[in-house]
């Protein structure tokens, strides 16, 4: 086990890493700043990034400083999500239990938010995650929820989040209807060669790691092949911190990150 070898508390480079352990990145907090600005005004946002940037763990990050006394979430992360499936589940969230019919489950969840805004107070924030893959009758019913957003007592903020072939679909003419109304545009740029350096710093600081593990020469290489993609880093990381152990090596340099990259990546 290389996580005992090295000496740290947990499994570096993990997914679950705690919010307060995330790297605050520039970038992050300017996300931050406009998906507070999508809830508090109940508008549309889109946000979007290439695969692994870290849109889902913002988008978590986001979720948990939310005031849950002002706003309930209700987050969806479905590849294959249909408009029944989407209706079922944020009634299911919501503690209902859907009807049947979709055009019931629809009347039902305007019903429930009205609930939630005029009886709990709370302002609806509806997250679909995975949003590069709906389908052309998902999006449909998007322009519908969007439409009936102007109701006051429906009134919801929405945010899709998806990867970049997103922004290339809202931009399709037979799109023109949703992307018209997109209140907040995100896009969540790769790690810079710093922040890489520090990307991995601070994952080797959340399990208390003892010292220098990576050279500054490591880091770079590393930073040059994953194209400063966190889930590529967290990859390579790992794949270097197993051969370290196995080799009895405490420190890793950039001929080691070479050699992992040639013997596992590239072979
Ligand atoms: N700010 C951060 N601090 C620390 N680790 C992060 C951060 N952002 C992302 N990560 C790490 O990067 C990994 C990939 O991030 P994430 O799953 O959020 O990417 P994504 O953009 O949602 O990818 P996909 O497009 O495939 O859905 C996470 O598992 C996590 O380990
Ligand atoms: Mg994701």
């Amino acid at each position: 086990m290389f996580e005992a070898y090295f000496g740290f508390s947990g499994t570096p480079f993990s997914r679950d890493i705690p919010v307060k352990e995330l790297l605050d990145r520039e970038s992050g907090k300017e996300l931050h700043g406009r998906l507070n600005y999508v809830a508090r005004t109940r508008s549309f946002g889109v946000f979007t990034g290439d695969a692994g940037t870290g849109k889902t763990t913002a988008i978590r990050r986001f979720c948990q400083e939310l005031d849950g006394n002002c706003y309930r979430v209700l987050y969806l992360s479905d590849s294959a999500l249909t408009p029944r499936n989407f209706y079922w589940e944020t009634l299911h969230e919501l503690g209902y239990e859907p009807r049947f019919y979709r055009s019931d489950a629809k009347r039902q969840l305007q019903k429930a938010l009205a609930v939630l805004v005029d009886n709990e107070r709370k302002s609806p924030v509806v997250i679909v995650d995975e949003a590069h893959l709906l389908t052309r009758e998902m999006l449909e019913e998007i322009r519908f929820l969007l439409n009936v957003r102007m109701d006051s007592y429906s009134a919801l903020s929405l945010i899709l989040v998806g990867q970049t072939e997103l922004r290339e679909t809202l931009k399709l003419q037979a799109n023109k209807a949703i992307s018209q109304r997109v209140d907040m545009r995100f896009h969540l740029p790769a790690l810079s060669r710093e922040e890489t350096a520090a990307y991995i710093a601070k994952h080797l600081a959340a399990v208390k790691a003892p010292g220098e593990i990576f050279t500054p020469a490591a880091m770079g290489v590393m930073h040059e092949y994953c194209e400063g993609i966190p889930r590529k880093v967290n990859k390579v990381a790992t794949a270097c911190l197993m051969a370290a152990a196995g080799g009895n090596q405490k420190l890793i340099d950039d001929h080691l990150v070479r050699v992992v990259i040639e013997s596992e990546f590239e072979g």
